[in-house]
């Protein structure tokens, strides 16, 4: 079969299984930049699930009591988890997991914006897992139908943990706004740092985003990221209120007739800026991951080494 004749047949099968809502498997023929689509913005959220356990381990030995710091030890560790798996499901199209570490330390791949910013009190803990989880959660939720199927399942998974984690964020948060003057102001205080910051999440306004127009036709996203900022908004102000807390827009308000909350404008240059390198915490991120890459490297020499000492042993099984 010639290469055009192969080409042809490889597009019709792949916009067959997209328009049929099917998933693309590791060895189904994709068009390459849908490949590289999924390569990017998989290594990236892996990135960002590594990345983000940073802001929150600074605060395990400053829990105020055993359970919050039993609670968070255990959210930090399942953002480890969700960082190799979904580096795994990466691997599945061919790249390795050292190559894309690379590109993150050499700031060729990026991570979320989020985790830029200081966590400052331990409200601060709050807003992470109410504010920032609820964000990923919106997101994930409408991931888990993304067309390619390592990707899809590996959502279905995340996303049932991911719940703990924006429900054990917005406790601490109760147990601040029902607390004291002073925890009520500490609980604002995070709500103020945290809010707009998770807004960015979702990344630019449609109509300047590089990529959503070719992944919502690949079916990689299955909303668009304006669509689902106005989901976490709607679900989020509510909750904020309910706490008795003040959403920090003052041209934040309720649209009777769409039924959405409609907000100020996002400071688009603090996002580029941060994304871009200049933010917050950008060099102190990655200053860390480089140094706790390089002090791991002994253990993952050491896993590599015993993995491959078992191959070798004769199957006792036979
Ligand atoms: N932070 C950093 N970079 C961002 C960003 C953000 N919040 N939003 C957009 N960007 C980057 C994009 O990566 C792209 O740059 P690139 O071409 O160099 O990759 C550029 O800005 C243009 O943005 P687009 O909207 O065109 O890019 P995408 O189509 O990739 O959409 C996205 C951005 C919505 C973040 C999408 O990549 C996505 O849905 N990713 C999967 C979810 C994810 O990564 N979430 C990150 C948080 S994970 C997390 O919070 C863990 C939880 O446990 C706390």
């Amino acid at each position: 079969m010639d290469a055009s004749t192969e080409f042809e047949n490889g597009q019709a099968k792949f916009d067959a299984i997209i328009a049929a809502d099917e998933k693309i498997e590791p060895r189904d023929w994709m068009p390459d930049g849908y490949r590289k689509t999924v390569i990017r913005q998989m290594a990236q959220h892996a990135h960002s699930e590594v990345i983000g356990m940073q802001p929150e381990a600074n605060w395990i030995l400053r829990a105020p009591t055993l359970l919050r710091k039993a609670i968070l030890i255990a959210k930090v560790q399942d953002e480890a988890g969700h960082g190799l798996y979904l580096y795994s499901a990466t691997e599945t199209l061919g790249v390795s997991r050292d190559e894309l570490v690379g590109l993150l330390h050499e700031g060729k791949q990026k991570y979320s914006s989020i985790f830029n910013y200081p966590a400052l009190s331990w409200a601060d803990m709050g807003a992470i897992g109410w504010l920032v989880d609820g964000a990923a959660i919106v997101n994930q939720i409408v991931l888990q139908g993304t067309s390619y199927g390592p990707y899809s399942r590996a959502m279905v998974k995340i996303c049932k943990e991911e719940s703990f984690h924006a429900r054990q964020g917005y406790s601490i948060m109760m147990a601040l706004a029902e607390g004291s003057d002073e925890q009520k102001a500490m609980c604002q205080d995070a709500l103020n740092r945290w809010w707009w910051p998770a807004l960015m999440m979702f990344g630019p306004h449609d109509s300047e985003s590089a990529h959503t127009a070719e992944s919502m036709a690949w079916k990689i996203k299955r909303k668009t990221n304006d669509e689902l900022r106005q989901m976490f908004i709607d679900q989020t102000v509510p909750q904020a209120h309910y706490l008795g807390m003040t959403i920090p827009d003052p041209d934040l308000v309720f649209d009777e007739e769409t039924g959405h909350w409609t907000i100020g404008e996002i400071d688009w240059d603090e996002f580029w800026a941060t994304i871009k390198g200049d933010g917050r915490l950008n060099r102190e991120r990655i200053t860390h991951k480089v140094k706790a890459w390089d002090e791991g490297r002994w253990v993952r020499d050491a896993a590599t080494a015993y993995a491959a000492k078992q191959k070798m042993k004769p199957d006792k099984s036979a």
